[in-house]
């Protein structure tokens, strides 16, 4: 269906035109988008324990970093520099916040990261720069000036505490306003500056790098390979050099070492987990008072329940990954939980098999699912 968020695009056009290709310009993205919370909001959130920010300070051409918790940070005390304060993850606090994320769930969830929310006052920014990964810039609060490059001088300042290019050279510049959207692909270069009291909404999506995925497999394989067999050298050579590792070492080794084997199902059970691993700064409460599992199942069924707003939860035949856990269960719960997973809810009166009902309990004991009240 065409729709406002995508300039009157339908996903399937967005996707096959614009997604990981060239940037896009929506004007009335979302027509009266206002932002989902306040300057004060957003500094509340950077002095929590439980979320990543950054304030980036300029200077006179001189940028600086700090990174949060901002527990201690006078804000007022800054209103001589430019500055821009960045808050990752800020649908980990906000169900408003989930819900925007929800709007783009055209790109499937396996690839989105987060909401970032960023406040900077007139002239406020982080300089010119290019991110690895797709981004939609939704302008809530005032106006910023995004100038965008296709240019390849990836080069940096050096020496600088954030990536900031050293020959930046503009192609394009709007002026966005409330509700105004600029998507991006990977590797494009881009410059926002505040036009006044300013605050940007960046839904990111996650690429890992083939490296950073290949070092995360072997993690994984480590605790799910099992090779039998132990060196062995009953017609051992003598060595005029005790010193060296004779070449009959390495090709015994080689040979133990080729007997490292992997199948898809690896490589799903790896992903899975791996994508729904939660962030270091993540952590999960249990909810108090507990309910027994009787109560819980009585609740679940007249009120529905909510993945908690940290979890990340995906699918893939029948196996469910929730916060880099797998969990392979019958046809019927994995019907509803694939359900759960893609809505992030479910609603009151859902029938529940016995599986189901025992993985939603030990769910909602590790705090990862929460009662509708
Ligand atoms: C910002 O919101 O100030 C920066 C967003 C970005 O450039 O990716
Ligand atoms: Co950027």
């Amino acid at each position: 269906m065409k729709t406002p968020l995508l300039g009157g695009r339908t996903p399937r056009n967005f996707l096959r035109d614009y997604w990981q290709k060239k940037p896009l310009l929506v004007r009335g993205a979302l027509p009266g988008f206002q932002g989902l919370l306040t300057r004060n909001d957003l500094i509340g959130l950077a002095c929590r324990d439980d979320s990543q920010s950054r304030l980036v300070l300029q200077q006179k051409g001189e940028w600086q970093v700090e990174h949060g918790p901002f527990i201690a940070r006078n804000f007022s005390h800054l209103s001589k520099k430019t500055w821009t304060l960045l808050v990752q993850d800020v649908n980990h606090f906000l169900p408003t916040a989930r819900d925007l994320l929800c709007r783009f769930n055209f790109i499937p969830y396996a690839r989105l990261d987060d909401l970032m929310v960023s406040y900077a006052p007139k002239g406020g920014g982080v300089g010119p720069h290019f991110d690895s990964y797709d981004v939609f810039l939704l302008q809530g609060m005032g106006r910023r000036l995004w100038q965008i490059s296709s240019q390849h001088d990836n080069s940096l300042i050096a020496d600088a505490p954030l990536k900031i290019l050293r020959n930046f050279r503009p192609e394009q510049e709007w002026v966005l306003e409330s509700g105004d959207m600029l998507y991006l692909p990977p590797g494009y270069a881009h410059n926002g500056i505040a036009e006044d009291d300013c605050m940007t909404y960046s839904i990111g999506f996650r690429a890992p790098s083939y490296q950073e995925l290949a070092t995360q497999f072997l993690v994984y394989l480590q605790d799910h390979i099992k090779i039998t067999g132990i060196y062995r050298d009953p017609d051992i050579a003598l060595q005029p050099h005790p010193a060296q590792i004779s070449s009959a070492m390495l090709r015994q080794t080689g040979v133990a070492l080729g007997k490292i084997k992997w199948n898809n199902a690896d490589i799903e059970r790896f992903i899975g987990t791996y994508l729904t691993e939660p962030k270091p700064h993540v952590f999960f409460t249990q909810p108090s008072p507990l309910l027994t599992q009787k109560k819980f199942a009585l609740q679940v069924k007249k009120n529905g329940l909510w993945l908690d707003l940290k979890s990340r939860m995906l699918c893939r035949g029948k196996t469910i990954f929730l916060n880099g856990d797998a969990y392979t269960v019958n046809t019927i719960a994995c019907h509803t939980l694939e359900k759960f997973a893609d809505h992030q809810e479910l609603p009151a009166g859902e029938i529940l098999d016995a599986e189901a009902m025992i993985l939603l309990y030990q769910w909602y004991l590790y705090g990862y699912i929460r009662m509708v009240s």
